[in-house]
């Protein structure tokens, strides 16, 4: 682990070193005329340091070892394969010179090849969504951070949970197991913010230069405060109780309680005491014991939009309005009837479960479903 980490840093130095010389120096000119103007380098040698040691820290720098070996996964869990645009490791170790090791998300699995290709265009597409997406810089972010496939039927044996990746599913609103019929509505505004998970993530630190450790600032004011003056938690107050605890909290600690409710209860309809997810797959379980009982379409749904939220990990931040109105809509499915107490969002028209939410079947959105 040790090593290969070291491995990736040695050659995130050399990618460094090239990036370094192809912005410090200032384009050669066929002209003859000599130029009047010089160029000044848009980045310092002391700023790409700076971004070195950033991502050195980010978890880019940690591979996911296993999954950087396996075919279908090294595509977005190894630096080359993603910049190569292949997910077979086999395709690419037996060309490296130091023999097979994994290596992170380095420099160059943005910077070349296909990751340079999508910061360029601007432009990218995944499994599910029809229509490609314009999302400046974030296009790189999109080419991992994304979801895998559509969701599997709840007919097989063991239910699949989406992949912790789906941050993109979740912040343009197109992801989850979706009820025809239903508004959930999007928070159109935050889809809009330029360079999309560039523009939170990666604002620019002190040196001028993008943030490589790929988290938002710890004051929220820089990415947020445009838009909600006086801004000074991410847990920023909501308009409503929309998880039913009799208070009017911060978006966070909204979606923290409306995912635990919807949990106990999608536990409860299987007879188990919790739900969780372990190898890709949602597991139940009563006491230490797997259920492994078929599980009903209905069941599925909530579980699998439980899921889809917990691994978004921004807690309701990158679409407010379509994170609590799926989780409001899959407890309707799934109780027959809304979160006591609780207040729909502003804008968004869920169903009343009075149209039976025991026989609706789930309907999942997008076409194709490659990993
Ligand atoms: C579309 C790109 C993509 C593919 C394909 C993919 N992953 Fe991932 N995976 C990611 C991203 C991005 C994350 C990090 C998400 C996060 O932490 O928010 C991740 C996270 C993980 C994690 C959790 C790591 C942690 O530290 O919590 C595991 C385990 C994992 N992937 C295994 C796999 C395996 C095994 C495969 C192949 C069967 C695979 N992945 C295929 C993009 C992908
Ligand atoms: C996960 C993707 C990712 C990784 C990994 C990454 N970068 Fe970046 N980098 C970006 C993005 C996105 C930008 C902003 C580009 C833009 O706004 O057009 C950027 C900008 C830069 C810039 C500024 C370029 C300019 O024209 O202003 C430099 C220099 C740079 N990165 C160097 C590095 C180095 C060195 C590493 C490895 C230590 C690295 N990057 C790793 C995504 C990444
Ligand atoms: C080549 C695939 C790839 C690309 C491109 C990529 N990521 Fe990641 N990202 C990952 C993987 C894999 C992980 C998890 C690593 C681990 O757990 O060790 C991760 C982790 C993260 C995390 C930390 C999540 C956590 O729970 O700690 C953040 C934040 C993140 N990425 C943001 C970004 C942003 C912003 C961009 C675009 C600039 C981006 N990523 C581009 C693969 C990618
Ligand atoms: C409007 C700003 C904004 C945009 C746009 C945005 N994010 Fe985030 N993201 C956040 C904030 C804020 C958090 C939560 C930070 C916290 O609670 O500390 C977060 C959390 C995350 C996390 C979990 C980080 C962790 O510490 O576990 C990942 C991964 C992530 N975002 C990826 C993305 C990706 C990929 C995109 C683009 C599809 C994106 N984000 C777009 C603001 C944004
Ligand atoms: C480009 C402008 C813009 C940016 C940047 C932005 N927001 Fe928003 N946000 C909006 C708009 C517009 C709404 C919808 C407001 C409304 O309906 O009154 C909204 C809604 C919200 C809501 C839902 C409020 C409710 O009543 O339920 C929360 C929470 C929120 N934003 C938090 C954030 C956080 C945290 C950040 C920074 C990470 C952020 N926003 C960045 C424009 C923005």
């Amino acid at each position: 682990m040790r090593g290969t980490a070291v491995a990736a840093l040695a050659l995130g130095l050399a990618v460094a070193v090239v990036l370094a010389g192809a912005v410090a120096c200032a384009p050669t000119t066929t002209t003859t005329t000599p130029p009047t103007t010089t160029t000044t380098p848009t980045v310092p040698l002391s700023g790409v340091f700076g971004i070195i040691s950033d991502w050195s820290e980010s978890t880019h720098a940690v591979p996911v070892t296993f999954a950087a070996e396996e075919a279908t996964c090294a595509g977005c869990h190894d630096g080359r394969g993603f910049a190569l645009g292949v997910s077979d490791p086999k395709s690419f170790v037996a060309s490296e010179p130091f023999g097979p090791y994994v290596v992170a998300t380095d420099c160059r699995a943005c910077h070349t090849g296909r990751g340079a290709d999508l910061l360029e265009s601007g432009t990218v597409t995944t499994p599910t969504e029809p229509t490609p997406i314009k999302a400046g810089a974030g296009a790189v972010c999109i080419g991992c951070h994304r979801e895998r496939s559509k969701p599997t039927s709840s007919a097989g044996p063991v239910p699949g949970a989406p992949h912790p990746s789906i941050q993109a599913a979740v912040y343009l609103a197109y992801g989850g197991i979706r009820q025809p019929g239903v508004t959930y509505g999007s928070t159109v505004k935050h889809t809009q913010v330029t360079d999309m998970c560039v523009g939170c993530h990666m604002s620019d630190n002190s040196k001028g230069v993008p943030t490589h450790t790929f988290l938002p600032p710890k004051n929220p004011k820089a990415i947020c405060g445009e838009c909600h003056e006086g801004i000074t938690t991410y847990d920023l107050a909501v308009a409503a109780d929309y998880d039913g605890n009799g208070k009017v909290q911060g978006i966070q600690d909204e979606v923290t309680g409306l995912l635990s409710k919807l949990s106990t209860a999608t536990a409860k309809a299987m007879g188990a005491n919790t739900l969780t997810q372990a190898k890709g797959n949602i597991v139940f379980k009563s006491g230490t014991t797997t259920i492994t009982a078929p599980v009903p379409d209905k069941v599925y749904q909530a579980a699998y939009n439980w899921a889809l939220i917990t691994n978004d990990k921004s807690l309701g931040v990158h679409n407010p309005q379509y994170t609590v109105s799926l989780l409001q809509e899959s407890y309707i499915v799934l109780t027959g009837a809304p979160i006591p107490n609780s207040k729909p969002f502003p804008g968004s028209k869920l169903s009343t479960g009075t149209a039976g939410g025991t026989t609706r079947t789930p309907s999942a959105t997008g076409t194709t479903g490659t990993p």
